[in-house]
């Protein structure tokens, strides 16, 4: 089985996921870095000239094709869960484990927020991860396992995904 890290930005899906592949011995996958592969352009780019809808048709091709294959790391964008497609081809192949921290941690983790363009627009940035928070709470609560990930480290986080995904293997 794949081991997908879903969850909203800034919760060490990325940091995780790498280690988590390493640790495992598995090739890891981060939708995000194909997906701006592909385009030629950063995530923050593909935004500004395609718009969200493009970014959306990209992300659900990369998660596709990355569910396809057999025992992976698998580190989604946070906004891949919000689509019932996406949620149903990861759990077809994969593990589901959603990443979650404070509003607080996500705003320090998550730093200049030009690189992120849902909320480089908003005015208070801090308010803005809160509303996306609550708006997304079911979609990553569709999860397999959830690690509280504000007080551990990458490491931590890491050896409590293997504890979870091992559990009864
Ligand atoms: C998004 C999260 C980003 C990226 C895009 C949209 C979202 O990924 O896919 O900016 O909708 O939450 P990270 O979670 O890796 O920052």
């Amino acid at each position: 089985m794949n081991i997908v890290l879903i969850g909203f930005m800034g919760t060490g899906k990325s940091a995780v996921g790498k280690r988590l592949a390493e640790r495992l011995n598995r090739p890891f996958l981060e939708l995000d870095r194909i997906i701006e592969e592909r385009e030629g352009c950063s995530i923050a780019e593909i935004f500004e000239r395609r718009g969200e809808a493009h970014f959306r048709r990209m992300e659900r091709a990369a998660v596709h094709v990355a569910a396809q294959l057999p025992d992976v790391v698998i580190a989604t964008g946070g906004g891949a869960a919000l689509d019932d497609e996406n949620v149903k081809a990861l759990k077809a192949t994969g593990i589901l484990v959603c990443l979650t921290a404070t509003p607080e941690v996500i705003r320090e983790r998550v730093g200049d927020v030009r690189t992120r363009p849902l909320l480089s627009g908003a005015a208070d940035p801090l308010a803005e991860i809160k509303r996306l928070l609550a708006a997304r709470a079911p979609r990553y609560a569709l999860a397999d396992h959830i690690v509280d990930a504000s007080h551990l480290s990458v490491d931590d986080v890491v050896e409590s995904v293997v504890r979870l995904v091992t559990r009864g293997a």
